[in-house]
């Protein structure tokens, strides 16, 4: 793992953006995988104004998101459906056929599951894929004690997860306690991997994320097995190593 630490939240959201960029300029129809959430948030703004400066297109990008509550919608306000087009996609000339996201509101989960498993190696795999992490160690909605060679499946949200999201919704009541997510199987498969981090509460699981043995207990240890990641983060968020 390649260690990057710059100096604050908006230094990572510029290099991320050009990470991104440089890919999509390198292969045009580049497969992103893409995390929601609010670090990648400023990373989203730079891409779009660079998309607006002319110096990334999206037209043939494929994207595949990491994961989507279970029994939300995609017009539902606070699914991750919403999220993306709200915060990235309507700004940039991405094809609405090329944007992926797992369906909240499936009536055959293992269909859903294994359609997205197969949709990403029909495309030729994920070529880079964005991360954030839990508090928890979470990667996508990989909450601890999941295998780490799942694939696409149904989880159950750690309770910290639930009150961290809670933030988002009128009450802690209204967060859904299910997801679908992409396994870590699924997300170790990715060509390149960039984890973006940002602050002081992320500095313990940074920490462990790095120097603890590869565990379930927090899934972002897988990473430590992956041959080209890079955890681009904050001075902050690195003040434990
Ligand atoms: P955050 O979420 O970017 O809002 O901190 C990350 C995550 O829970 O994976």
């Amino acid at each position: 793992m390649k260690l990057v630490t710059v100096t604050n939240y908006h230094e990572i959201s510029v290099r991320a953006a050009q990470l991104v960029a440089n890919q999509v300029n390198k292969k045009k129809n580049t497969v992103l995988g893409l995390a929601t959430g609010q670090t990648p948030v400023g990373m989203y703004q730079e891409l779009i104004s660079m998309f607006k400066r002319g110096e990334v297109d999206f037209f043939e990008v494929v994207t595949f998101n990491l994961d989507e509550y279970y029994g939300l919608s995609s017009e539902h306000p606070q699914s991750y459906h919403h999220f993306m087009w709200d915060t990235f996609f309507q700004y940039i000339n991405i094809k609405k056929e090329n944007v992926h996201l797992l369906n909240g509101v499936t009536e055959n989960i293992n269909k859903e599951c294994k359609q997205y498993e197969y949709l990403i190696q029909k495309n030729g795999g994920i070529d880079l894929q964005i991360l954030g992490i839990g508090d928890n160690g979470h990667l996508g909605f990989n909450e601890p004690a999941i295998g780490l060679n799942s694939k696409t499946h149904l989880v159950n949200l750690a309770e910290e997860t639930i009150y961290a999201n809670s933030q988002y919704f009128n009450d802690v009541q209204e967060v859904p306690k299910q997801a679908l997510t992409m396994g870590i199987g699924t997300i170790m498969k990715a060509q390149k991997i960039i984890l973006l981090a940002s602050g002081r509460k992320k500095a313990h699981v940074i920490e462990s994320t790095i120097n603890c043995p590869v565990s379930s207990e927090v899934p972002a240890t897988a990473l430590q097995l992956h041959n080209d990641v890079i955890i681009l983060i904050d001075k902050e968020a690195a003040y434990k190593i």
